[in-house]
């Protein structure tokens, strides 16, 4: 009995890896202080809970339509045209479990054997995964500091071939929290307006931005929002990881119905209970909690940076948004090609829990999460400082 050649190639992800073995170590008695995990230690806001016990109460326990029920895609509109500038109607948004799924639709329902899909690298762990299940190839683009971790036009030029399907754009970016600003996207999209390849922009930290205002990829002019699907949902914008709700936008109404489809075959629609809830997180009701949540990570951003900085053989480019840094760990001989190596002596050494570099497509960096307490962080950062002094 064999399985299939598709699952076998499938890799668990990598940051659950890593947080496993943390868990076990910790489940063996071990003082572990985890940095992996991209979740907010924040709880889901109380207005929202309400909402979903009084969902409960009344009875909303069964199926909806698959997309979602209408209340919360109009809702998901009125917030795009609101925050984004983006005009879309209820037909055009697909709410799934988690922006995961919503991505998993996109590559199953665009790619074809061989078609091309560009994604800049270090990426979020996801998208070639997923882009391999569905048939595709993976075209990375790889970045650095010097251009803060941004693909330049020139870049995606040259990545660009006649297979390419799809530009997938992170912002802000997992792991190393760069902002695309407006001017950026629009020398982008310079790049491949003669072209008739899909944008994919996952807008998943667009709340978590501290230095400069978010600018959503479609918003820049009418080609690139037909062109683009928006991607984003509610697990760090508002905690809520474990209610599972993401949604996609697009214009094509034709592409959204055959993604319905696909669901609508796979897992219908998301938990009923959880989109009575998302219409409160999403209508304005928390925003005041949702910004008290931005603050609070951008102290913590500056905190970790400044103590990274302060570390030698370490350095580390202050992201805009999101809540991780990736840090570089290229003065470090023994372990700048090995980021692996780094993560597992630093977790059995000092029992501090990062994610390596590879795992994104990158060596030479690990991501420390900053979703955690300012307590946790100095004592984090001050057992790495304790291994690098060992190792130097
Ligand atoms: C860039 C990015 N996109 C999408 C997701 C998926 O989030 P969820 O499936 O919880 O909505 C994550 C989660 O880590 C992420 O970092």
């Amino acid at each position: 009995m064999k399985y299939s050649n598709k699952i076998l190639n499938l890799a668990e992800s990598a940051t659950i890896a890593i947080s496993t073995l943390a868990q076990n170590l910790k489940a063996q008695g071990k003082d572990i202080l985890s940095f992996s995990t991209g979740e907010p230690d924040f709880d889901t806001p109380e207005k929202i809970k309400q909402a979903a016990i009084k969902a409960l109460g009344e009875g909303f326990t069964k199926y909806t339509a698959v997309a979602g029920i209408l209340d919360l895609r109009r809702t998901i509109v009125e917030k795009l045209f609101k925050e984004n500038s983006l005009k879309y109607d209820p037909s055009e948004i697909l709410v799934s479990n988690g922006a995961k799924q919503s991505l998993f639709n996109i590559f199953q329902a665009l790619i074809n054997e061989g078609d091309e899909v560009i994604i800049p690298a270090p990426y979020w762990v996801t998208y070639p995964e997923l882009v391999t299940y569905s048939g595709g190839k993976n075209i990375f683009i790889n970045t650095d500091e010097t251009t803060q971790f941004k693909i330049t036009p020139q870049m995606l030029k040259n990545a660009l071939s006649a297979k390419t399907k799809i530009l997938v754009l992170t912002t802000p970016s997992n792991p190393t929290g760069m902002v695309y600003n407006k001017e950026e996207i629009k020398a982008l999209y310079e790049v491949i307006k003669d072209t008739n390849i899909w944008v994919v922009s996952d807008e998943m930290y667009e709340k978590l931005v501290f230095d400069e205002e978010f600018c959503s990829v479609a918003s820049i002019n009418e080609d690139m929002l037909q062109r683009t699907i928006t991607v984003n949902g509610l697990s760090k914008s508002v905690a809520m990881t474990g209610w599972r709700i993401g949604y996609l936008a697009s214009k094509n109404k034709e592409l959204v119905k055959l993604m319905n489809n696909l669901q609508s075959q796979c897992t219908s629609n998301i938990n009923s209970i959880t989109q009575k809830a998302s219409i409160m997180a999403l209508n304005g009701s928390v925003d005041d909690e949702i910004e008290k949540m931005r603050l609070a990570f951008k102290e913590r951003r500056d905190l970790a940076c400044n103590l990274i900085d302060s570390i030698p053989s370490l350095s580390v480019m202050k992201p805009q948004g999101a809540f991780y840094l990736f840090i570089n760990l290229k003065s470090l001989e023994v372990y700048r090609n090995n980021s692996m190596a780094f993560a597992k002596d630093l977790l059995e050494d000092q029992g501090v829990a990062i994610v390596p570099g590879i795992a994104f497509g990158m060596e030479g960096y690990v991501r420390l999460s900053f979703a955690c307490s300012v307590e946790q962080i100095e004592k984090g950062i001050e057992r790495i400082k304790n291994f690098i002094a060992k190792i130097k």
